[in-house]
């Protein structure tokens, strides 16, 4: 961390010494104030539920530019990596810091290649699950449950235990999605094949029977890689910031991304492509295009609940480039599928015109997220609905990986406690039962 020049002085209005604070300077973004001894020298914490002005780490993976709606994994525009790299690619670059030259990519792809089988015994334990399910309860199941499998990776303290780690689970996961969704839909578990591309793989084991071979189209294959590449990491999100608390502790790789999968699970974070192609189907089935009024009313009134899902971002104040790009390939795929005349993609295009003109919106710098258009992507791939956030985990694992580790390289790194401002009832006495 490069300290700056300018020091901040904390003062009290009740006469109590004032205190400097250190500033450090990242190599972009705001400037941070070191508030690590505050405690020690005035008995005070900072409260700041939601995070919102709070640096829980320094890392060198990911930086968005909310304002400007940019975003780089280790310095590179996502722009340039969804039209120059593949996922495979991206993920060497993510865990490693730098992009793979030719010998480093065969290399690194065949190693995650080579990982992608599960142990045999994953789809017993897979079985035990309802077949109706939702997708991630069975995935945090699953990954969780990798950790009785993989015994000889699950020390975090262990360099080697680390990268052997993260290579099985970037490469399992497609296996363990495709898997949860064969079995929900009662056909045989589809095994990985060597000689495909990773999302190539993941689409023939989500789509093939042992009757019928699946040859993967190569623009919804390069649709899938992208909604991979779009997903991978994107700083400390709030299954991201899940998965440092958890591995914080010491605790296994794959413990610590189970719960980065519980997490992402929610609709207000993973949940939303989920939820919001839901809703494009149901102000379809309310009557489409015609009814975009009645229901932007619906979510402008506070007291209705009623968000447009996919829209805002805790850090995007303008377009998020991922939706920018998603757009560009939702159109690519519905028309290589003859589908562009698709009534959820007109009503997604209506709404968000109306949503970037409508001043409830602009006033509050509510774009559209990359969640907005990636459901109609896999929709038309064939993805069901309530697989999305799923396919959203298995993208994300390399980011969470790449975290983790960055985290427990990190000299600096501690076990994550948060404190609290405490207003709950001061110390009292139990009575017997009879008198309270
Ligand atoms: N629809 C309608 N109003 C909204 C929306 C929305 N989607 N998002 C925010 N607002 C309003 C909110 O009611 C508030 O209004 P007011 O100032 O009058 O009280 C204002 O905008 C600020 O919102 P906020 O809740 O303080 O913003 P936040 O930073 O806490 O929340 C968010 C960000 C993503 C949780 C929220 O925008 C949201 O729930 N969006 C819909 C869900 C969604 O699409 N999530 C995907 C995020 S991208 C994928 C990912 O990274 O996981």
């Amino acid at each position: 961390m490069t300290p700056s020049d300018v020091k901040a002085t904390l003062s009290f209005s009740d006469g109590s010494p004032s205190m400097d604070l250190p500033i450090f300077k990242g190599s972009v973004g705001p400037d941070v104030i070191d508030i690590r001894k505050l405690y020690g020298q005035t008995g005070k914490f900072t409260y700041d539920p939601g995070f919102l002005s709070t640096a829980a780490c320094q890392s060198k993976i990911t930086y968005i530019d909310g304002d400007k709606g940019e975003l780089l994994y280790r310095g590179y525009p996502i722009e340039q990596l969804a039209t120059k790299c593949d996922f495979m690619e991206t993920c060497h670059l993510l865990l490693h810091g730098e992009l793979p030259n030719a010998t480093q990519k065969a290399d690194f792809t065949k190693t995650v290649t080579y990982h992608t089988m599960v142990n045999e015994q994953m789809q017993f334990f897979l079985r035990g699950f309802r077949r109706d399910a939702h997708p991630m309860a069975i995935m945090t199941g699953l990954v969780g449950g990798l950790a009785a499998f993989y015994h000889d990776s699950t020390d975090i303290t262990n360099p080697e235990h680390r990268e052997i780690s993260a290579v099985r689970l970037i490469a399992k996961m497609p296996t363990l999605v495709a898997m949860a969704y064969k079995y929900s839909i009662g056909q045989p578990y589809i095994y990985p094949k060597n000689d495909l591309s990773y999302a190539g793989n993941f689409m023939r084991m989500m789509f093939a029977t042992p009757c019928e071979e699946y040859v993967p189209d190569d623009v919804l294959v390069r649709a899938m890689d992208r909604i991979f590449i779009l997903h991978a990491d994107h700083e400390q999100n709030a299954s991201t910031s899940t998965v440092r608390l958890c591995g914080s502790s010491g605790t296994n790789p794959f413990a610590a991304i189970a719960a980065g999968v519980a997490c992402l699970w929610g609709p207000a974070h993973g949940g939303a492509n989920e939820a919001a192609l839901n809703m494009l189907e149901d102000v379809n089935k309310m009557g489409g295009v015609e009814k975009i009024g009645e229901f932007i009313k619906q979510v402008k009134d506070k007291n209705s609940n009623v968000k447009l899902m996919g829209f805002g971002h805790r850090v995007y104040k303008n377009y998020d480039p991922r939706a920018k790009l998603m757009r560009e390939t939702c159109h690519e795929v519905l028309t290589a599928m003859g589908k562009h005349n698709d009534p959820i993609l007109k009503l997604a295009m209506a709404l968000e015109k109306i949503a970037l003109e409508d001043d409830y919106f602009v006033s509050r710098k509510l774009y559209p997220n990359v969640d907005f258009y990636s459901g109609i992507v896999q929709r038309a791939i064939g993805i069901p609905v309530s697989l999305f956030t799923a396919i959203f985990a298995l993208a994300r694992t390399v980011g969470w990986i790449a975290q983790l580790n960055e985290m427990i390289g990190d000299p600096e790194y501690k076990i994550g406690r948060p404190r609290q401002l405490f207003n709950g009832a001061v110390s009292r006495d139990v009575k017997p039962v009879g008198e309270r």
